[in-house]
C-alpha cells in the first residue's frame, strides 16, 4: 500500500526549501472530520519561519501543489492545507493488498531483534489467580504482536517455585497429605494443606521450626525434600496446562525461580566488587537513595529472595538471548519491586537496565457470582471459565438453536469474551468484570467481534471471491464503506503502535472499529445482489474485512469460530 502521508509530505516538500521532509511528515495530521479531508498540513510553524500568516501560506501551497492520481483535491482551509484522497485508487490499493496478503497482510519481514516476554508466571502449589490470567492474556497478545512485527520472541513462564513456604508445604504434605485427593485436584489440596498448616501452627509453634528445617533440607538438596517439591511442581503445572490449553497459550521456556538459585552468588560477587552491597542486620542490601527503600539481596539467614532471583534471571536472559528488550507483565502491586531491582542493575553499570520494561497492569474486580474472592484463596479460574461457558451456551441455544458443534463454539466464545474484556481497556486501568457486559453480543465485546467475523465468513461461504481484476472500485463509495477501507488501511500502523506501547488495547479498539464499520457496510449494502459489478466489488470488500478481523482476533489470541 502507498504511504499516503509520506507521499503528501513529498509533494509539499517540492514547494518548500525551508523545511525538511521529515518535519513535514511529522506535522501532517488526520483531521477529525471527513469534510476537512483525509490529511491536513498545519502551517503555523512555517509562518514563523517565513514570517507570513499561516492562512496565506496555506492558500499558496494549496494552489501550487502538483496533483497526483491518488489525490482528488487539495484545498486550503484557514491555516491548514487539506488533502482529499481519491477513494477509488485508495480502495484498489487497500483491497488488492489484503487480497494478495491474506492473513499475512501487513506482516513485517523478520528482523534481528529479540524480545523476551516474562508472563503468566503463577506460583507452584498456589491458585492461578486473576492477576495471573491478565498477565497471561496480555503477555500472549504482545508475543503475537511482536512476532507479527518481525521480532524474535522468547516467552518465559517465570514460575514461582521457590521460597520458604515450600518448607511448610512439604511438612504439611508429610503430616496430612492424601495422594488420591491430590492427584484429582492438586492445587486445591495443596492450598488446603497450606491453610491447615497455618491453623495448626498457631496452636503448635514447633511446626514452624520443623518447616524451616524442611526448607533447609530442600536448599541442601536432600533427596526426599527435592522429590516432594519436584512432584508438587509437576502436579501444579499439569493443572496450569489445562488452562493454557483452553486459552491457547504456550511458552518457549517454563523456567521457575529455582532455576536461578545457583546464579545468584555471581551477582552477589559483582555487587560486592562494585562496592554496592551493604550489610544491614546480617542481611545484605543495595542502597537506592532517597526515593526508594534499599533493595534486599540476601536475607539474614543467607538465602536468596524473589528480588535477587529476578536480578540473576535478567543477567541470564541477557547473556542467553541477547535481548533488545525484556518485558515483564505483572499487576502494579509489584511496581516497587521492579523499580528497585532494575535500579540495582543500572547501578551496576549495565546498559541493558534501560531495556528492562515492567509493563504493569491494573486489577480486576468482579461484580457478582461465585467468583468473589474466597476465604484464603483467590478466584478459581476454572470456575470463571466454566461460568462463562455455561452462560454462553445458553445464549447460543437461544440465538441459534440449530448451530452445529454448539458446545465447541460456546467454549470459543466464552474464552474470547474473557480475553477481549481484558484487552479492551488500557492496561493500567482496573477492570470490572460484569457478566452482562462481557457476554453481550451487541456491545463492545469479544462475542460481537467474533460474531462479525462469522457473519463475513457466511457471506464468503455462499459466494467466494476469485478475482481482483476488472473490479470497478468506484462502486465502493458510500461513507461507511470508505470508513471501513480507511480503518483497514491504518491497521499496520496500529499494530506497530500496540507493540511500541506494550498495549494490546490499541489494537483491540481498532479491530472493534473495523467490525463496526463492516457491520454498517453489511447493513446498508446488499452484498450478494443481481448487479454483477456491485457483487464483485462488495464481495472483495467483505473478503478484506474478513481477513483483517481474523488477523486481529489471532493477534489478540482469541478463537475465531466461523459460525456462531
Ligand atoms: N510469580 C509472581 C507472582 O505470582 C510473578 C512473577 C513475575 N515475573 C518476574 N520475573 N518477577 O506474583
Amino acid at each position: 500500500m502507498l504511504n499516503y502521508k509520506a507521499q503528501i509530505a513529498e509533494l509539499i516538500k517540492k514547494q518548500l526549501d525551508e523545511i525538511e521532509v521529515e518535519q513535514i511528515s511529522y506535522a501532517i495530521e488526520i483531521p477529525p472530520k471527513p469534510e476537512m479531508g483525509d490529511y491536513a498540513f498545519p502551517c503555523f510553524k512555517l509562518a514563523r519561519i517565513l514570517r507570513r500568516s499561516p492562512q496565506q501560506i496555506a492558500a499558496e501551497l494549496a494552489q501550487k501543489i502538483n496533483m497526483h492520481p491518488f489525490l482528488k483535491r487539495v484545498q486550503a482551509a484557514g491555516p491548514y492545507v487539506n488533502f482529499f484522497l481519491n477513494y477509488t485508487t485508495l480502495a484498489q490499493d487497500v483491497l488488492s493488498s489484503v487480497y494478495l496478503g491474506g492473513t499475512g497482510f501487513a506482516r513485517k519481514p523478520g528482523n534481528d531483534k529479540t524480545i523476551v516476554i516474562d508472563y503468566s508466571s503463577p506460583n507452584i502449589a498456589k491458585p492461578f489467580h486473576i492477576g495471573h490470567l491478565r498477565s497471561t492474556i496480555i503477555g500472549q497478545s504482545l508475543y503475537n504482536i511482536y512476532t507479527y512485527l518481525g521480532y524474535n520472541c522468547v516467552g518465559i513462564n517465570h514460575l514461582g517455585d521457590w521460597g520458604t513456604q515450600f518448607g511448610k508445604q512439604i511438612l504439611a504434605y508429610k503430616l496430612w497429605g492424601d495422594d488420591t485427593a491430590i492427584s484429582q485436584n492438586p492445587i486445591k489440596e495443596f492450598v488446603k494443606l497450606y491453610i491447615r498448616f497455618h491453623d495448626e501452627a498457631e496452636q503448635n509453634p514447633d511446626l514452624n521450626d520443623q518447616a524451616r528445617a524442611w526448607f533447609k533440607k530442600l536448599e541442601n538438596g536432600d533427596r526426599e525434600a527435592r522429590d516432594i517439591w519436584k512432584w508438587m511442581g509437576e502436579e501444579s503445572l499439569k493443572e496450569f496446562a489445562v488452562l493454557y490449553e483452553k486459552l491457547n497459550v504456550s511458552f518457549d521456556h517454563n523456567t521457575g525461580e529455582s532455576f536461578y538459585l545457583d546464579k545468584v552468588p555471581e551477582i552477589v560477587e559483582m555487587l560486592q566488587a562494585k562496592g554496592l552491597l551493604i550489610e544491614s542486620d546480617g542481611a545484605y542490601v543495595v542502597e537506592l537513595g532517597e526515593d526508594m527503600p534499599p533493595c534486599l539481596i540476601i536475607k539474614a539467614d543467607g538465602t536468596t529472595i524473589y528480588t535477587s532471583r529476578d536480578i540473576a534471571a535478567a543477567f541470564y536472559r541477557k547473556r542467553t538471548f541477547n535481548f533488545d528488550k525484556a518485558l515483564y507483565l505483572t499487576d502494579y502491586a509489584q511496581n516497587l519491586h521492579f523499580k528497585q531491582w532494575i535500579k540495582v542493575i543500572e547501578l551496576m553499570g549495565m546498559d541493558f537496565a534501560q531495556d528492562l520494561i515492567h509493563a504493569s497492569f491494573g486489577r480486576v474486580r468482579l461484580t457478582e457470582g461465585p467468583m468473589q474472592t474466597r476465604k484464603g484463596t483467590s478466584i478459581l479460574l476454572e470456575e470463571l471459565l466454566n461460568e462463562a461457558y455455561k452462560k454462553t451456551l445458553s445464549i447460543i441455544a437461544e440465538r441459534n438453536p440449530n448451530l452445529p458443534d454448539r458446545e465447541k463454539v460456546a467454549e470459543q466464545v466464552a474464552v474470547g469474551a474473557i480475553i477481549f474484556n481484558d484487552l479492551y481497556n488500557n492496561r493500567m486501568s482496573d477492570i470490572v468484570f460484569n457478566w452482562e457486559e462481557v457476554l453481550n453480543f451487541d456491545g463492545e465485546t469479544g462475542p460481537y467481534l467474533q460474531y462479525t467475523y462469522a457473519r463475513s465468513c457466511r457471506v464468503l461461504e455462499k459466494c467466494p471471491v476469485d478475482v481482483t481484476d476488472d473490479i470497478d472500485y468506484s462502486i465502493l463509495d458510500e461513507p461507511e464503506t470508505i470508513s471501513l477501507i480507511k480503518s483497514i488501511y491504518h491497521l499496520p500502523e496500529v499494530i506497530t503502535r500496540a507493540g511500541a506501547e506494550y498495549e494490546p488495547s490499541v489494537l483491540s479498539r481498532h479491530i472493534m472499529q473495523i467490525a463496526r464499520n463492516f457491520n454498517r457496510f453489511y447493513h446498508n449494502n446488499q452484498i450478494i445482489c443481481e448487479d454483477d459489478e456491485k457483487l464483485k466489488a462488495r464481495l472483495l470488500m467483505c473478503y478484506a474485512a474478513n481477513k483483517v478481523i481474523k488477523i486481529g482476533l489471532d493477534l489478540l489470541n482469541m478463537p475465531s469460530p466461523e459460525r456462531m
